[in-house]
């Protein structure tokens, strides 16, 4: 029997032993490239704990282990003298499911390998395992396929697919370059796979409807014994789709037909905390870099102070809440007679989005407080008044100094701004520029210093908290607002001259004076506008 642990990894091993310290299982980056060798390729599964598990203490130390991964853990108590030794050697290195069986009865005899195969078992139900396939050759040994467990859930996977039987990979799979592997994922899958370059010619094979058989004849390829282990793994990791032409239930069933890929990837990574490690506010660049502080860099050009609204005059004189609500409508005509003004520009700001405090939280992240909530109070959303017609501001890309109540210039009429009102234009179906676009921005490291995987979502909740914000103040004095569905942030970065990746575009309102009588319907846009 042969254990494969290097000498470095038995080292380490029994230093941790002896010292009873909690180790962290050693990461095998990517799938390395293949020894050569001569002689007839077998195929050879092995098993490893996760990478991302620690061991506490380490195995050799106690006699109950707890396993943690990043999205749970696992107590393993009372365990053998032989199980602690094969958990330890899981933890360093892969090996045979014989191997580890070996390796329990030469410690603990015959007996125990029952009680061992129950352990196993639960490391597996856990989701503590990755599984592997080789080819190995002689001395060579390839890594054609790894099972990786990514979220919380089982890693057992279960039986090899017929060699006939009809299959493809599911038009959901992504895959993509990750610690130096290609990593395959399907969304809602706890698990992925990696896949060497001995078995990446799958790939373009699987895109079309195949068999275990037909793959097995590709040249230069894999033995059937080899396609189905791997296929085995790309099965439980939800990779594949079954049926055959003409009956595909991700193509058919409109339940998966209505879905894109990417975005079933993002509903799942953010609404499925189970299948995604880093899901909330798990600080992953708390070390790396300082928070954004709660106020942007100002912008250089002119100033324009806003008026201070007396909100106690307001709170006295505005409609009612319920009367809001109920007048409350898109609008996307606006006044060429009386147009918006500046003052009241400022007073629909100032009463939507201001600062109304700073604040350091104990996370050493400025938080900040407006009128309308946000999650974490990390108020990463800022807003640039696209100006075309307001009496008392000239014309030209705007930003709102939330904090110190005040429009700062960002550029001048152009092509690039010009582009953008034509956009708004466009998405309105109005019959003349829009006095107004205001344009949301995130400025995305104030969620993402924080949050992961909800990042970006949450960032869209919180366009959709301020739009609403928008209309109820500006049915409350009486404008024309409008929220839109869609915007080109590049066009905005060309603009504002912004970094894409940092700050850009998620949302848009047009905003003006209302005319008494509308010449559009309010409600759902009309392709053909009222004249
Ligand atoms: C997120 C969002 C996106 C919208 N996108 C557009 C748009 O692109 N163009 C448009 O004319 N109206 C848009 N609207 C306005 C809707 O068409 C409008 O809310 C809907 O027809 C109901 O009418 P009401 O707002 O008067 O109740 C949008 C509204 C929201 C909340």
């Amino acid at each position: 029997m042969t254990v494969e642990t290097t000498a470095a990894q038995t080292a380490a091993q029994t230093t941790a032993a002896q010292t009873g310290a909690r180790t962290t299982t050693a990461a095998p980056t990517g799938l390395a490239a293949p020894t050569t060798g001569t002689g007839t390729a077998r195929v050879v599964r092995r098993v490893r704990l996760r990478r991302d598990a620690g061991c506490d203490p380490a195995p050799a130390a106690a006699r109950t282990v707890r396993l943690t991964g990043p999205v749970g853990s696992l107590n393993l108590p009372d365990l053998s003298a032989g199980a602690r030794e094969a958990v330890a050697a899981l933890a360093f290195a892969e090996h045979t499911e014989d191997d580890l069986g070996a390796l329990v009865a030469a410690r603990d005899g015959e007996s125990g390998l029952l009680r061992w195969q129950l352990t196993f078992r639960r490391l597996g139900m856990a989701g503590m395992l990755e599984h592997s396939v080789h080819r190995v050759t002689g001395a060579a040994d390839e890594p054609l396929a790894r099972l990786r467990p990514i979220g919380r859930g089982a890693a057992l996977p279960g039986p090899v697919p017929d060699p006939t039987r009809q299959v493809k990979l599911s038009r959901f799979a992504t895959a993509g370059a990750e610690d130096g592997a290609l990593v395959i994922r399907a969304p809602g899958s706890a698990l992925a796979v990696e896949l060497g370059t001995g078995a990446a010619g799958l790939l373009p094979a699987l895109a079309g409807w195949t068999s275990p058989a037909a793959l097995a004849q590709l040249p230069g390829g894999l033995t059937l014994d080899a396609v189905r282990q791997i296929l085995r793994l790309f099965d439980v990791a939800g990779l594949l789709a079954y049926g055959s032409a003409g009956q595909e239930p991700e193509a058919s069933e409109r339940r998966f037909a209505q879905w894109s890929a990417l975005d079933l990837m993002f509903h799942s990574r953010t609404r499925r905390p189970s299948t995604v490690a880093g899901y909330g506010g798990t600080y992953r660049f708390g070390d790396r870099f300082a928070p954004e502080p709660a106020s942007p860099p100002p912008f250089p050009g002119e100033k324009v102070a806003l008026a201070v609204p007396d909100l106690a005059a307001l709170a006295r004189t505005d409609k009612p809440l319920t009367e809001v609500l109920e007048q409350r409508r898109s609008v996307r005509d606006h006044d060429e007679q009386s147009p918006l003004t500046v003052d009241r520009l400022g007073e629909l700001l100032y009463r939507t989005m201001r600062r109304r405090q700073t604040f350091t939280g104990g996370d050493r992240q400025e938080h900040a407080d407006r009128p309308y909530p946000s999650g974490g109070a990390v108020h990463e959303l800022e807003v640039y008044p696209l100006v075309t017609e307001c009496a008392g501001l000239k014309p030209g890309l705007w930003h709102y100094a939330t904090d110190r109540h005040e429009l700062e210039l960002v550029a001048e009429p152009g092509p690039a701004t010009a582009a953008l009102v034509a956009g708004a234009r466009e998405s309105a179906l109005m019959a003349s520029d829009p006095q107004v676009v205001l344009l949301v921005t995130a400025r995305f490291g104030r969620v993402m210093w924080k949050y992961e995987t909800v990042a970006y979502p949450l960032i869209l909740k919180h366009v959709g908290v301020l739009y609403q914000t928008f209309y109820l103040v500006a049915t409350a004095m009486d404008l024309a607002v409008c929220g839109l569905g869609g915007g080109d942030a590049a066009d905005f970065a060309a603009a504002s001259g912004l970094d894409f990746f940092t700050e850009g575009t998620v949302g848009e309102l047009v905003v003006g004076s209302k005319p008494m009588t509308l010449r559009q319907d309010v409600g759902v846009p009309r392709r053909e506008p009222k004249r």
